[in-house]
């Protein structure tokens, strides 16, 4: 069942009902100002760190769910009701929403009035940008009001959700024109406020909440609203709000516009004040002149439009598959920027006040947007790699606003190291910009030891390759990618954190998911080598990594004998074998150590991924593990803390379903690699709505396994490396257009029914025309022509002098 529909040609995802299975949002802001917002209106505002410069208050688990946001009021008569449905839930004529890329529009109609909103962040700004246009479409004058609402965070989220014995005294209010000036702690160490406003003169306002909503209210049922007058409150401490009233009168056929700016703005220190506790207003009466007609908007949000038509025309796929089509050209590479600005900080189930910025999950999104943004793509890199310690191992997270390594979290994450390699290769071979490997780097952001980034790549390497267990394969530390692998934590007291508790390493606890990624990475490290003229080096790295390919295939340490291992516990048991009784199989070896070329030759590549098919397979996605862990296993960690079926407890984990698809590619099995793509891509799981829950134009990071209730059911929508893989798995491995160290190859590997299709690709400044003739194959190129001339093998030659090049390659 749909909830809606894409409209592809203006790039937006149309909702039909406010009655979503879960709220469905969508972000606002591409650089420091940022908004989330539902389609019922809810949603909250922050400026650069969701945690620390909170502009408006969220409350998360509310009931009922997603209730506090930015909503305007109508109160036409005796019916008070919202365009975007809620707070009051009155019933609407007419309800739409459409998420398009950075911005939200919304529809309400009722009793003749329309009204219709657009709400977006200026390219360049930081204020969330609001125009409300109201329409009478009846046959009589409508005299209406018009109500707007928000409610101001303290700023610090955390905080302010705990800290009341502080925070209901601490409110400040000032209140010029049109404008609402919040600014709370300004009188003291902050230099920054937020302002909320609307282009026209108001009839009233309130900047007190328990003045808006009266004493026993809720946001469904505003006392000042339901009595058609706001009481111009000043808020002196408590929970400070913006609210404007505006007194509209249409005849018949009349439209009304109204934009509402909601801003932050800093002063410098020495000229906070105009006078004796009076703020400083002119950067925010500059701001909002910015927006105070409509012409001006136009033009912000024209050019909005043209910043993501220029970034989405890098890479655009035109097949006979609309499903792919617009995953490709709209939706996957739009949730892979917001990945980009987000990581893992502010959705609608990652509060803003946890965790920072990952090192692996850093790495692993810029995988996703190196493409349509290198130049923040080089600078991402360089921040993680700031953080990395000199022996190579790395803090697990760190602030983005201080950028410094997380010490609560700490280090001792096995994989981590070699996250920082993929990023790294990603980026030079999209760029071809060898000389960020020549930066000098701090270690943990200690710039007195300073090495190059090549050097970091190296104790990377080298970190992985001299800590070993008792197999040869890589020691896993705290957990591999899986967080929730944690063989050396042993915890039995509820409450203490697997990922930190216990020792962060331990001699005999091995993972065969970082050998895998040892020899991708180790591989890619190696070209890396040659490009630097380091020959030596190179020929040594690919010797460890084929190595450590014989030890992954070896059936005395990464081979059980129909699939690869998982790990080994910290007594040298395995994890993900046929003898244990749960945890037989997992999914991550499978997918990874294929994807990097191990046992292809062998046969022992096909046979794990025919186990994967056979016993880790649904129609939802492939699982995490079977048998789901039915009983915790102190040795194996939060893995086993988890009901059967859901996350890393053999729950479907759209993370690493693209691996698995990416090894189908590997080993030539275009229909398998498809059949795994389309199971999570939300195009094709829009249909199931109602089943799988989440936003059908992103990837949840988790659908509910075969063992759980609710099979079937999606979970933590946005904030997913699924985002960047499922975007690396059909661009480059499903669609084939794979950027090298040389240049573009292009080596398709799709269904043989998939047709004839084309690819344009923005690549090193030359624009490629690339158009494949399938012939019913599912992987293997026939021949290259490029502009005319045949080419051997699967690589254009990259040529800086020309503009555009048109390739033609046949399948066979
Ligand atoms: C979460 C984490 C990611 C981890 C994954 C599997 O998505 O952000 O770092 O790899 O879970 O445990
Ligand atoms: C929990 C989650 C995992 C996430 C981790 C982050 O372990 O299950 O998905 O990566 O927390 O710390």
């Amino acid at each position: 069942m749909k909830f809606g529909h894409f409209d592809d040609e203006h790039r937006e995802y149309v909702i039909e009902t406010p009655k979503t299975p879960l709220p469905w949002i969508n972000y606002l802001g591409s650089k420091e100002f940022f908004s989330l917002i539902s389609n019922t209106c809810g949603g909250y505002t922050f400026y650069k760190d969701a945690k620390l410069l909170r502009l408006t208050r969220y409350r998360y688990n509310d009931v009922p769910m997603d209730i506090n946001g930015k909503y305007f009021y109508i109160k036409d008569g005796d019916t008070v009701w919202n365009p975007g449905w809620k707070p009051t839930q009155t019933e609407l004529d007419e309800y739409e929403c459409r998420h398009g890329i950075g911005y939200s529009k919304f529809k309400g109609v009722k009793n003749g009035v329309r009204a219709e909103s657009l709400a977006f962040v200026p390219v360049n700004d930081n204020c969330e940008v609001t125009r409300l246009v109201v329409t009478n479409d009846s046959s009589v004058t409508k005299n209406i009001s018009i109500f707007s609402y928000v409610e101001w965070c303290l700023w610090n989220a955390d905080d302010d959700s705990r800290n009341f014995q502080r925070n209901f005294s601490t409110g400040e209010v000032e209140v010029k024109g049109s404008t609402i000036y919040h600014k709370t702690e300004y009188r003291e160490r902050r230099n920054h406020y937020a302002i909320y406003s609307v282009n026209a003169p108001i009839t009233a306002f309130d900047t007190a909440r328990d003045s808006f909503l009266g004493l026993y209210h809720y946001a469904a049922d505003p006392e000042a609203v339901f009595n058609g007058k706001l009481t111009n409150s000043m808020a002196s401490g408590w929970s400070p709000i913006a609210a404007h009233q505006l007194d509209v009168t249409l005849q018949p056929g009349e439209s009304k516009s109204y934009v509402f700016v909601l801003g932050y703005i800093e002063n410098p220190v020495e000229d906070k004040w105009e006078s004796h506790n009076v703020i400083n207003k002119k950067p925010a009466e500059a701001m909002l002149a910015k927006y105070d007609t409509d012409a001006k908007v136009d033009a912000a949000f024209a050019e909005l439009n043209e910043q993501w038509d220029k970034l989405l025309n890098i890479y655009t796929v035109d097949s006979s598959n609309d499903k792919v089509n617009r995953m490709v050209n709209i939706w996957n590479q739009y949730q892979c920027m917001v990945t980009f600005n987000m990581s893992r900080s502010a959705s609608y189930y990652e509060s803003g006040i946890g965790r920072g910025m990952g090192f692996r999950d850093s790495c692993q999104d810029l995988l996703g947007f190196v493409h349509l943004i290198p130049d923040r793509a080089r600078e991402r890199i360089i921040d993680i790699a700031s953080t990395q310690f000199q022996d190579g191992r790395a803090y697990h997270q760190y602030q983005p606003l201080t950028k410094k390594g997380n010490s609560d979290i700490g280090s001792g994450f096995g994989d981590d190291p070699l996250w920082l390699i993929a990023g790294t290769s990603a980026y030079i071979r999209e760029t071809g910009d060898a000389t960020i490997l020549d930066e000098m780097v701090p270690f943990d952001n200690d710039m007195s030891v300073a090495e190059t980034l090549m050097e970091h790549l190296r104790r990377s390497f080298g970190y992985v390759d001299t800590h070993r267990g008792p197999h040869n394969l890589p020691l896993i530390g705290r957990a591999d990618w899986n967080d929730c692998l944690n063989l050396n934590c042993h915890s039995v007291q509820p409450g203490e954190s697997f990922q930190t508790f216990g020792p962060s390493e331990g001699p005999v606890a091995e993972s065969v998911f970082i050998g895998g990624m040892f020899v991708k990475y180790g591989n890619e490290y190696a070209d890396l080598c040659d490009l630097k003229g380091l020959t030596d080096e190179a020929a040594k790295v690919r010797k460890s990594v084929a190595e450590m390919n014989d030890i992954l295939l070896d059936s005395n340490a990464g081979w059980d004998g129909e699939w690869f291992v998982r790990a080994y516990d910290s007594y040298g048991n395995k994890v993900g074998g046929n003898e244990c009784e749960e945890g037989k199989i997992f999914i991550e070896p499978q997918g990874f150590c294929v994807l990097a070329g191990v046992g292809v030759e062998s046969g022992q590549a096909q046979q794990a991924l025919d186990s994967v098919k056979k016993h880790l397979d649904t129609k939802y996605g492939v699982m995490i593990l079977q048998p789901a862990y039915t009983v915790y296993h102190e040795e194996l960690g939060e893995v086993s803390s988890y009901p059967p079926g859901y996350k890393e407890n053999a729950g479907i984990f759209c993370h690493n379903n693209p691996w698995v698809s990416i090894a189908e590619t590997v080993i030539g099995r275009g229909d398998r690699a498809f059949e795994v793509y389309k199971k999570t891509c939300p195009a094709y799981t829009e249909e199931i709505s109602e089943i799988h829950r989440t936003e059908p134009y992103i990837y949840c990071q988790m659908v509910a396994g075969a063992d759980a209730k609710f099979h079937g059911e999606g979970k933590n929508s946005w904030l997913t490396g699924t985002a960047a893989w499922t975007f690396v798995n059909i661009s480059q491995y499903i669609l084939g257009v794979y950027p090298t160290l040389n240049g573009l190859s292009v080596d398709p590997c799709v269904p043989a029914d998939f047709g004839d299709f084309s690819v344009k690709r923005v690549y090193r400044g030359v624009e490629y025309d690339i158009s494949v003739k399938q012939n019913g194959v599912q992987k293997g190129v026939k021949e290259l022509i490029v502009d005319g001339v045949k080419v051997e093998g699967t690589v254009i030659p990259y040529d800086a002098s020309r503009k555009t090049v048109k390739v033609e390659v046949v399948m066979g």
